[in-house]
């Protein structure tokens, strides 16, 4: 039997307006794709001077605005024409905050096909990329689809070069002569820990494919090249690195095994006292709940894999035998897990 109706009608609406979240983040996507953010200044533009600026029909480009407006990415003034928001600015490759590759990679092709299936990856707790693709998420990004591998590659060093900043600001590495950081994409971390320490050595550990292409301020004739080691690897089977600080950066979002194997790795490594810097997204305790849980959802259809909570950041740390210290905000969505390695 069912109780009589309570729901108020600005909940029901707003479910409709949730079940068409699809709508909103191709919207954010057609725009980027579009480059409609990079056509606009700071003079308001119509619809149809920006449709000519980026080459659609204009009509339709207006529709794809107003849909955007009622969620703060541009504003349309009283005269109909549109001008920039804090959020649509963002959209702009050449703004300093800019999320434009980020929302590229949110919205890939592979993610339509995938979150249908999430229904399917809830009811058996695995990945459904396989299933779909024929292989393993990132064989399948570096093998089958180079667009989005780009998009990929972009979307992490716009992540890497904003976060770095901050955790360079938080880290503090006095008495520390060498930095490591494994699974540290192209360096931006590292780079900029090195640029603000200039005693200090630095090594970056990452698949080959990726090192390959790091920061040119460590390759061959780049300023900090003197002071770098790149290591092409793979932490799940070798760290050969010792350093003082060791930084692990969104990498243990995997299997656990993976995670087991990695952080067993850098214990066997380092010395008895050396540090290591767990950094991640929680899916807790964390003032950007809906972005993390969403990307922990995209992490279960693609790789299996979770963002953790605080208390499953540190068991994983705990069982591999490291000793735990202090847990930090570094900034708005990622916290440092300070540990040491035991004598
Ligand atoms: C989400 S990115 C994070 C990159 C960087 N730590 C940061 O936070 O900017 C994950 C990184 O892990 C690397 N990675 C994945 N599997 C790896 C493995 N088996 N060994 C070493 N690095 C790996 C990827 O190439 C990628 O650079």
């Amino acid at each position: 039997m069912t109780t009589a109706p309570t729901t108020q009608p600005q909940d029901a609406m707003r479910l409709r307006e949730l079940v068409f979240g699809a709508a909103c983040a191709a919207a954010v996507r057609a725009t980027a794709r579009l480059g409609v953010a990079d056509a606009l200044d700071d003079t308001p533009l119509s619809a149809e001077d920006l449709a000519a600026a980026v080459k659609t029909d204009a009509r339709a480009l207006r529709r794809l605005l107003r849909a955007l407006t009622c969620y703060g990415v541009f504003s349309e003034e009283p005269d109909g024409r549109f001008a920039h928001t804090d959020m649509s600015r963002q959209l702009r490759e050449d703004d300093p905050r800019s999320l434009r590759w980020i929302a590229l990679w949110c919205t890939e092709p592979w993610t339509w096909a995938a979150w249908p299936k999430l229904d399917e990856a809830v009811r058996t707790g695995d990945s459904v990329f396989e299933g779909l693709f024929g292989k393993e998420f990132f064989p399948y990004l570096h093998e089958d689809a180079q667009e989005s591998a780009h998009v990929f590659n972009r979307a992490m060093t716009t992540s890497s070069v904003q976060s770095a900043r901050d955790v360079a600001e938080l880290l503090d590495l006095t008495g520390a002569s060498s930095v490591a950081d494994i699974g540290g994409g192209q360096g931006h971390v590292l780079a900029s820990l090195l640029e603000k320490h200039p005693g200090m050595r630095g090594t970056l550990l990452d698949l080959p494919g990726v090192v390959e292409r790091a920061d040119p301020r460590l390759r061959d004739g780049g300023a900090l090249a003197g002071r770098v080691d790149v290591v092409p690897g793979d932490c799940r089977e070798a760290v050969p690195v010792e350093a003082d600080v060791y930084v692990i950066k969104n990498i243990l979002e995997w299997d656990d095994e993976s995670t087991r194997r990695t952080l067993g790795n850098v214990i066997a490594a380092a010395r008895p006292g050396a540090r290591v810097v767990v950094i991640e997204n929680l899916v807790d305790d964390s003032p950007s709940m809906r972005f993390t849980t969403a990307m922990d959802l995209m992490l279960l259809l693609n790789v299996g894999g979770a963002k953790h909570t605080r208390a499953s950041m540190e068991s994983r740390m705990r069982e591999a035998g490291l000793v735990l210290g202090e847990v930090r905000p570094v900034n708005a969505y990622l916290h440092a897990f300070e540990s040491v390695v035991p004598g």
